[in-house]
């Protein structure tokens, strides 16, 4: 009865609004069917779904924890992106309980941490993410969830992704490693240092024979000389470095890595 009475409520108090507030009446309802004296908030009722506010802020965790490992090891381009989410995220978060702190406090902390992804400022960027983590659990106390804390991580659970912005790394290399010979990046009027009559980077990468495993190959070879011509001495480049240099001639390839 109890439970019915507080849905009337906040469907009378509610704006029209997203259709996620209203997947979250039940979450609510939930909250407020449970006696309050009984039982934590944060202990659902048996045999319960697990609320769609709780998938939205597992899907929160991960971006938190992506953000956090990017923003870390300069890679900004990823970090905007793990940054967008985030906000897309928390503007999906509505009021979880009424007179609870809502996710506007948290999208504040979040524009902090994105001016400093923008300026390239890691410990700009170290400090807005702690601010930002400290409101995730300023809202999860303020709604009855103090159980729920998070942290700057420790370690990434994400094996299988790299943090690195692998494309920026493969640029440096080539610069540093190709560049004497071959135009690396798609300037115009760029010449290669020493004059070398190397193919231009942008040229090989638009080649219709392209592939990347074709790439790895060619410099994988424990050759001294490289090439049709027999014309290139071999970098003698370690897999990671192969990588970086495969990943930036595909973004080359792709137009995208000027
Ligand atoms: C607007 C308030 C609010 C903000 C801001 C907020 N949370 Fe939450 N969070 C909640 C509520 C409420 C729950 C409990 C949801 C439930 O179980 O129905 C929760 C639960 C969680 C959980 C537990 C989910 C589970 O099922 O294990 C995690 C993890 C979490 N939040 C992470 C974060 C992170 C990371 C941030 C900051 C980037 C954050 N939250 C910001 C309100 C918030
Ligand atoms: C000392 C000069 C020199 C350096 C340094 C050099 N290259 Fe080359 N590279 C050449 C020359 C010359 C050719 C043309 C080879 C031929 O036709 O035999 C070539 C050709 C290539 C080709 C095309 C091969 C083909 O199938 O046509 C690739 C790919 C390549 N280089 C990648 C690299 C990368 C990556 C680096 C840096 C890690 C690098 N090169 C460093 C001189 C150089």
């Amino acid at each position: 009865m109890t439970g019915d009475w507080t849905a009337i409520l906040i469907i009378m108090t509610e704006k029209p609004g997203k259709i996620l507030r209203t997947l979250l009446l039940g979450t609510i309802l939930a909250t407020f069917s449970l006696p309050s004296e009984a039982a934590p908030p944060d202990v659902a009722p048996a045999g319960s779904q697990p609320s769609a506010l709780s998938d939205l802020m597992i899907r929160l965790q991960f971006q938190h924890i992506k953000l956090w490992f990017a923003g870390r090891l300069n890679n900004w381009s990823l970090a905007t992106y793990e940054a967008q989410q985030i906000d897309a995220s928390l503007k999906t978060t509505s009021k979880p309980s009424p007179g609870g702190a809502d996710a506007n406090r948290a999208i504040e902390k979040l524009q902090a941490v994105r001016e400093a992804i923008q300026s390239l400022d890691v410990s700009a960027f170290t400090q807005a993410y702690s601010a930002l983590t400290n409101e995730c659990n300023g809202c999860h106390r303020a709604n009855g969830y103090a159980s729920i804390t998070i942290q700057v991580p420790v370690n990434s659970p994400f094996p299988d992704q790299l943090f690195t912005d692998q494309v920026a790394d493969g640029r440096a290399l080539a610069n540093a490693s190709c560049g004497g010979c071959h135009v690396v990046s798609d300037g115009a009027k760029d010449t290669p240092a020493s004059g070398f009559p190397a193919p231009r980077f942008v040229e090989i990468s638009k080649r219709a024979s392209f592939s990347a495993d074709g790439l790895r190959q060619y410099l994988m070879s424990g050759h001294r000389r490289l090439g049709p011509d027999q014309a290139m001495p071999n970098p003698r480049l370690a897999d990671y470095q192969i990588e970086a240099i495969v990943a930036y001639f595909e973004a080359l390839r792709a137009g995208g890595a000027r």
